[in-house]
């Protein structure tokens, strides 16, 4: 049965209405509108439906709402947000420097993945800021990318890590 739920995205407050056992992903896609997260597999295999949940990787598609109530959520929508939180920057960029190095080694094909690469590489990235090859293939191992980007990928969260660090000198 439906109950008022408060969910906490993109730091502004949402009063929902939902079952308390109602996955994540179809709460902020049909009530919030959120369209970064995306529907791929509903078995925490793909990642494609990857948030942010208190700065930690989060498949949408099995979390209950209830079970993040209050709780951070950032979704793509509110990442360069949540990076210019850390990086103490006065504004929030147009894009997470995860998303603008994939646009710059034109990693994109079908775009599927992206979502949950983006998600998982900004988590990486925030707690490694200079992750190896074997680093960022570990971190990423639970993302699939149908089109086989992978190397391209990788070459990407290289860029943002050096991106990031130019920010930080
Ligand atoms: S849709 Fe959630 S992991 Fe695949
Ligand atoms: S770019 Fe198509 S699934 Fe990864």
């Amino acid at each position: 049965m439906a109950e008022e739920l408060k969910i906490r995205v993109n730091e502004r407050l949402w009063t929902v209405a939902a079952s308390p056992e109602t996955p994540l992903l179809y709460v902020l896609t049909n009530e919030l509108l959120l369209h970064g997260p995306r529907f791929g597999c509903g078995l925490a295999q793909c990642g494609s439906c990857s948030v942010l949940v208190n700065g930690v990787e989060t498949r949408s598609c099995v979390t209950p709402v209830s079970s993040v109530a209050d709780m951070p959520i950032t979704t793509l929508e509110g990442l360069p947000a949540w990076y210019a939180a850390q990086k103490k920057l006065p504004a929030a960029p147009p894009l997470h420097p995860v998303q603008q190095a994939l646009i710059d080694e034109q990693a994109l094909q079908c775009g599927y993945c992206f979502n949950g690469m983006i998600i998982k590489a900004s988590e990486l990235l925030a707690k490694n800021p200079q992750p190896s090859d074997e680093q960022i293939r570990t971190a990423m191992n639970g993302h699939l990318c149908r089109c086989g980007a992978y190397p391209r990928i990788l070459k990407a969260v290289h860029r943002a890590s050096e991106a990031m660090a130019e920010v930080t000198r």
